[in-house]
C-alpha cells in the first residue's frame, strides 16, 4: 500500500520526509517514480500531468495540494473519486497578510511613487482614500479577508453564492447580488473559485459597474478574468490600478501585455502558498480517514466545483 506525491512543480523531499515520519507504515513516493502503480491507494495532487491519476487504477482518494482544485478537475482522465483540499488557517493568515500589504501600497501610493522616481520627480501627495473594500467570494480565505478589514474600520461588502451572514460586513448573494455588492467598493478583491460558473465572470460589463477609479486585486484565478476587458478598464481610467497574482496562463507568458501595463502589480502567484509543514497531519488524517472509510476532511462538492 503507498502514497503518491503528483506535484510536478515543487520540490518534494520534504513533503515526502514529514509524511514517511506521519505514515511510517506507508511507503511515500513521488511521481512519476512509483514503483507499483496499483498498490497506491492515495495521491496527493497539483496540477497533474492529465492521465497521471488515471494510470493508478487501485486510487481510493484524491488530497489537493492547495485551497482550489480547479486544476485537479479540468483532467478529463480524471476518475470519479472524492477530492479533499487543503483548509489551513496558516494559510488563510498568509492571504490576509499579503492583502494588508497590497492595501498598504495602494493606500501610501507606492504604486505613484515608483512611476515619479522612475522619472525623477518630487511630486509630495496625501494617501489614497480607500473606505469600502468589496470581496468576491466568502469561503474560508475570503470571508477571513472580510472579516479582517471590517475590524480595521473600512466598509465592507462582500459577495457569495449563498447567503450569509458576517459580522461588519454587508452581504449580498447570486447573480443579482454582484452588481451592488461591488457598486460603492473603492478595492474588489476576487477571492472566487475557479468554476464553470465563474469562467471569465469579470468581463467588461462586471468592469463597467465599478466605482470609476477601482484597485482590482485578483488572488483567486486568472481565469476568472477576461484579460482583455481589464486592459481596457485599466486604460479608460475606470480602473485606476490592479494588483494580479494569478493569470490565466503560468508563468505569464513573457509577450503578455500585462508585463508592460503601468498601472498593473504583478506578483508570480505568491499570496498564498501551501506550506508543508502545516498541512502535513491534515494530510495524514485524511489518508487514514480514506483507509477505514470514514469521510474525508474539506471533501470538495463536486458537483459545485470547489
Ligand atoms: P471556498 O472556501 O470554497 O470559498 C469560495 C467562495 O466563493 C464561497 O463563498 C462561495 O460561495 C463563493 N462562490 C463560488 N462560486 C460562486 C459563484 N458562482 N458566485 C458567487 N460566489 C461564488 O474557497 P477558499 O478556500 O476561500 O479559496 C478561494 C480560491 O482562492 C480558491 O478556489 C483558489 O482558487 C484561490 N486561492 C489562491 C491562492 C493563491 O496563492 N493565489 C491560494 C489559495 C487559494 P458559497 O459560500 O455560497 O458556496
Ligand atoms: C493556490 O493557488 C491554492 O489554490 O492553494
Amino acid at each position: 500500500m503507498s502514497l503518491a506525491l503528483i506535484i510536478p512543480d515543487r520540490k518534494l523531499d520534504d513533503l515526502q520526509q514529514r509524511l514517511s515520519q506521519a505514515l511510517p507504515d506507508t511507503r511515500v513516493e513521488i511521481w512519476p517514480d512509483i514503483t507499483d502503480p496499483a498498490a497506491v491507494e492515495f495521491a496527493v495532487v497539483w496540477k497533474q500531468p492529465p492521465g497521471s491519476v488515471a494510470a493508478l487504477p487501485n486510487l481510493k482518494a484524491i488530497q489537493c495540494f492547495g485551497a482550489g482544485v480547479d486544476a485537479i478537475l479540468a483532467d478529463p482522465t480524471l476518475p470519479a473519486l472524492p477530492i479533499a483540499r487543503i483548509v489551513d488557517p496558516a494559510l488563510t493568515q498568509t492571504m490576509v497578510r499579503y492583502l494588508d500589504g497590497v492595501l498598504s501600497y495602494y493606500r501610501l501610493r507606492l504604486d505613484l511613487f515608483k512611476q515619479q522616481q522612475q522619472q525623477a520627480v518630487w511630486q509630495p501627495k496625501s494617501p489614497r482614500r480607500i473606505a469600502h473594500i468589496c470581496v468576491l467570494g466568502l469561503g474560508e480565505l475570503g470571508a477571513a479577508a472580510a472579516n479582517y478589514f471590517a475590524a480595521l474600520g473600512y466598509q465592507v461588502s462582500g459577495w457569495a453564492r449563498t447567503a450569509k451572514q458576517l459580522a461588519g460586513v454587508q452581504c449580498y448573494s447570486g447573480d443579482a447580488g454582484l452588481a451592488p455588492a461591488v457598486a460603492q467598493a473603492d478595492v474588489v478583491i476576487c477571492l472566487l473559485p475557479l468554476t464553470p460558473a465563474t469562467d471569465s465572470l469579470l468581463d467588461g460589463p462586471f468592469f463597467s459597474r465599478l466605482k470609476a477609479g477601482a484597485i482590482f486585486i485578483n488572488v483567486a484565478r486568472g481565469a476568472i478574468v477576461d484579460d482583455e476587458a481589464l486592459l481596457a478598464a485599466l486604460n479608460n481610467g475606470q480602473l485606476q490600478g490592479a494588483c494580479l497574482d494569478v493569470f490565466r496562463q503560468e508563468p505569464l507568458p513573457a509577450q503578455h501585455p500585462f508585463w508592460q501595463q503601468p498601472n498593473i502589480l504583478i506578483t508570480p502567484h505568491v499570496s498564498a502558498v501551501t506550506n508543508v509543514s502545516t498541512v502535513v497531519a491534515q494530510i495524514a488524517d485524511n489518508y487514514r480517514r480514506s483507509q477505514t472509510g470514514e469521510a474525508m476532511a474539506n471533501l470538495v462538492n463536486l458537483n459545485k466545483g470547489y
